[in-house]
């Protein structure tokens, strides 16, 4: 970011897709909340995103406010942040295609998450869901962002829209328009795992569904998929590094210690040398403490449409303003009439 100097700028954005789960929150949301309050903050569901794979469109709109449900019910201020839907502000797509422009092919085909979403027929995945990384890197620089929570799988898409804003600002002779925007995946949520499978990351599209705790799950939920959380034998040991090698047992106590806002070593202070038939209960109550009354919250608010409507139409106003400033000095600086 060496040089650039205009204000510090957060955006993130979640696709309407699924349910929110625990991982969505611990490495996304609720890192949302704590940077508000420091930060100019813009939250977008992204639902251009979504479409790159098939959506039915009812669903759509209901996934949309479920996002931004659990935006609120999370802790995200509508007065702090602006909270809004990537299609209602126009900026997103037109950057998007300038960006296309700018990025190479020899970039895109490295893109590992399209590898893993496009599966082996890729002649039949969309076009959109290639140059998906392309659109991420507008909505980040649209608003000439400067800061990116994310969780751990989105560090190639960062790197990304990083290339793409040093090759605009290089190409057009434009230095430091573009800020080389700076990820902000460290911390305790980063990559929460299945309950199922500690070596695969926690999910909505994971068919097995105690693999993953959504927000929207109530207190029975909870703790019955964390009984069922797969882990070994063994007791708890006392330090971390004792968890090397038992991925299942790391990924309890990293949700542990993430949602209790201790480190590892804390957690295992406490419970090294017991077992999991202690250890479970404990978490099972932490996590329902925590993310029960978010549920609630977000039931509350989705039964209205209305509200969360005006929330993302003030949100995408107020966003727009800042958006279409940028892109009309692009369009300035790439030649285009304005
Ligand atoms: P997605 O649900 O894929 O749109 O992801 C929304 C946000 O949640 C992104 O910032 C992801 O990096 C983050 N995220 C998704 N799954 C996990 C996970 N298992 N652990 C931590 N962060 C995650
Ligand atoms: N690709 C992100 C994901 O799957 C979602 C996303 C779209 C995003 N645009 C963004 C994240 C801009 C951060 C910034 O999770």
């Amino acid at each position: 970011m060496t040089d650039y100097s205009g204000p510090m700028r957060v955006l993130s954005g979640i696709q309407p897709s699924g349910g929110m789960h625990l991982g969505n929150y611990l490495g996304a949301i609720r890192k949302f909340v704590d940077l508000q309050s420091e930060y100019e903050c813009y939250y977008c569901v992204v639902d251009m995103h979504a479409i790159t794979v098939w959506q039915d469109p009812q669903k759509l709109r209901e996934q949309t406010f479920h996002i931004a449900a659990a935006f609120l019910a999370a802790g995200v201020d509508p007065k702090q942040a602006a909270i809004f839907h990537q299609s209602g502000v126009h900026a997103h797509a037109e950057l998007a295609w300038i960006f296309n422009c700018v990025a190479r092919l020899g970039w895109l085909d490295r893109m590992t998450q399209f590898k893993d979403k496009a599966g082996k027929d890729k002649e039949r995945a969309s076009v959109g869901l290639y140059t998906y990384p392309v659109l991420q890197a507008a909505d980040i620089l649209v608003y000439k962002a400067t800061h990116v929570p994310v969780g751990e799988d989105q560090k190639q898409h960062l790197e990304l829209s990083r290339d793409i804003a040093g090759k605009f600002n290089h190409d057009f002779k434009a230095e430091n328009f573009f800020p080389l925007p700076e990820p902000l995946i460290k911390g305790p949520g980063a990559r929460i795992m299945s309950l199922k499978n500690g070596e695969a990351k926690m999910s909505k599209s994971d068919p097995s569904e105690n693999s993953c705790i959504f927000l929207m799950d109530d207190a029975d939920a909870i703790t019955k998929k964390i009984k069922k959380a797969k882990t070994d034998p063994e007791p708890l040991p006392s330090e971390p590094d004792g968890l090397k090698g038992r991925p299942e047992a790391a990924n309890l106590v990293g949700i542990y210690s993430a949602l209790a806002k201790k480190t590892d070593a804390d957690v295992l202070a406490e419970y090294g040398g017991q077992g999991f038939g202690v250890f479970k209960p404990a978490l099972a109550d932490l996590v329902v403490e925590k993310i029960a009354p978010i549920g609630e919250e977000m039931r509350r608010l989705e039964a209205d449409h209305a509200y969360l409507q005006t929330v993302l139409s003030e949100g995408a106003g107020q966003a727009a303003s800042i958006a279409d400033k940028v892109v009309k000095d692009v369009k300035e600086i790439i030649g285009f009439l304005t």
